[in-house]
């Protein structure tokens, strides 16, 4: 396999960071291409966490490049506190295995303010990360955007930003009525972070266009999951970016057919931080227990994760939306030793019974059926899984006709079964 796209298949924080890290270690080249510091990729070795969310979770080794595409939208400030967050746990970065897109959407001050303040005040409250990820894919595809490129020419990049306030201005003094910076104000502390970034800035299409020249290993590493799409998703409970493997295109710039496989990453059972509709949701002891035993707490902004049981019909959806050919069953050790287990397998919606769900289904309207499934208590010490399990594993292969070619028992790196060859 000469390339492989890792992409989350429920709402995110499915494990990503832990799968990219140990694929990584097979690969040359490590790629973030939508999203941005509203991820939160978890990887645990030994006595250490780090928490990686605009850096690529590759990084950790020492022989793979980190490429930041264009499609992310690009915190400078957050940029450089990881950085240096990165730096302490032993890992250098230079401009050689770190390549950010010259082209990257950058996120300014008041991208973040507007995105606080539509939260805070605003008619629909998202549930976002607050990090200002929707206002800066706003400013881009209405083609006023910061780039990476512009942080660099002081005079540009006052004028680009005295554009870009005009309308903004009108809704931070009469709407909002909140407090701003100036364009100039805001174009000095871009430019001071633009001349930490430069050396790390460059054309990343035309470095990886050589990488799949010169036949190097390849790992996308998506961040959130297909039902945070902004057209799969659960709109308008999603986030601003194309997550699903499709954003691999646009946001890394690649050439048709150069992606081998898609291994979706998902949780044995289903999380989701934020606001918007959840069909298996749990609000019984059952959910709370999942939640503290699987320590669901965001990895960006520390909010506890609602839980419930898997969901197929979306699962199925995601497979078909993100084309994927594998997944990994992870946090499978949250789910063991409970003696109630359950999975969703259809829906009841507008007077039918469905196993898929598709975009725009009004997932507040469906009725979840569920299946009981037999319970199983592995403690995964030994090669063999328990009959419970690989039936309840065999039971998504069916739903979801894929392979289910790795299965996650534990954050450790050490804690995971390959039933199947990546790279
Ligand atoms: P990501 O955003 O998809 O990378 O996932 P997060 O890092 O936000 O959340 C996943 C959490 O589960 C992290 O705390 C990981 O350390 C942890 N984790 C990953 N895989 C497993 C697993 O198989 N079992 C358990 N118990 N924890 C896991
Ligand atoms: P990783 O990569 C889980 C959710 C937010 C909110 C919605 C919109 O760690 O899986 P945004 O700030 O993007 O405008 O918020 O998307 N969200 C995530 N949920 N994991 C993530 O990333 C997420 N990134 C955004 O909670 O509901
Ligand atoms: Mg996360």
């Amino acid at each position: 396999m000469q390339s492989l796209a890792i992409i989350g298949s429920q709402w995110g924080d499915e494990g990503k960071g832990k799968i990219t890290d140990l694929l990584g270690a097979k690969c040359d080249v490590v790629v973030r291409y939508q999203g941005g510091n509203n991820a939160g990729h978890t990887i645990i070795v030994g006595d250490k966490k780090i928490v990686l969310h605009l850096i690529p979770s590759g990084v950790l080794h020492s022989h793979c490049t980190s490429v930041i595409g264009h499609g992310v939208v690009f915190d400078p400030e957050a940029f450089m506190v990881e950085m240096e967050n990165v730096s302490n746990s032993g890992i250098n970065l230079t401009s050689e295995n770190l390549k950010i897109s010259s082209n990257c959407s950058i996120i300014t001050y008041y991208n973040k303010l507007l995105d606080g303040q539509r939260e805070a005040k605003g008619p629909v409250k998202i549930g976002t990360t607050g990090k200002g990820i929707g206002p800066t894919y706003e400013d881009k595809i209405s083609r006023k955007g910061i780039k990476l490129r512009d942080l660099f020419d002081l005079d540009i990049l006052t004028t680009k930003l005295e554009a870009n306030l005009i309308e903004k201005e009108a809704l931070f003094k009469n709407l909002y009525r909140c407090d701003y910076p100036s364009a100039q104000e805001e174009a000095k502390r871009l430019y001071e972070l633009g001349k930490k970034i430069k050396p790390f800035a460059t054309d990343t299409f035309s470095f990886l266009d050589q990488s799949i020249r010169e036949n190097k290993k390849l790992l996308y590493e998506g961040a959130q999951g297909v039902l945070l799409d902004i057209d799969y998703g659960s709109y308008p409970f999603v986030t601003s970016s194309n997550t699903s493997c499709g954003g691999i295109y646009t946001g890394a710039g690649l050439p048709g057919k150069s992606i081998s496989e898609v291994l979706g990453i998902t949780k044995a059972y289903t999380t989701r931080v934020g606001e918007g509709p959840f069909p298996t949701e749990l609000f019984d002891d059952v959910g709370e227990f999942i939640q503290t035993k699987g320590g669901e707490f965001g990895a960006t902004t520390g909010r506890k994760r609602r839980c419930g049981w898997l969901d197929l019909p979306l699962l199925k959806y995601t497979v078909k939306a993100s084309n994927l050919t594998s997944i990994a069953l992870t946090k499978v050790d949250v789910l063991s030793g409970m003696d109630t287990l359950k999975v969703c397998y259809a829906y009841e919606y507008e007077g039918e019974t469905i196993d898929c769900a598709y975009p725009g289904i009004d997932l507040s309207k469906v009725k979840p059926l569920y299946k009981k499934m037999k319970c199983f208590s592995d403690d995964f010490k030994s090669d063999t899984l328990s009959k419970e399990l690989e039936d309840y594993i065999k039971e998504v292969e069916q739903f979801i006709e894929i392979p289910v070619g790795i299965i996650a028992y534990g954050p450790e790196r050490s804690e995971i079964k390959f039933r199947k060859d990546y790279f």
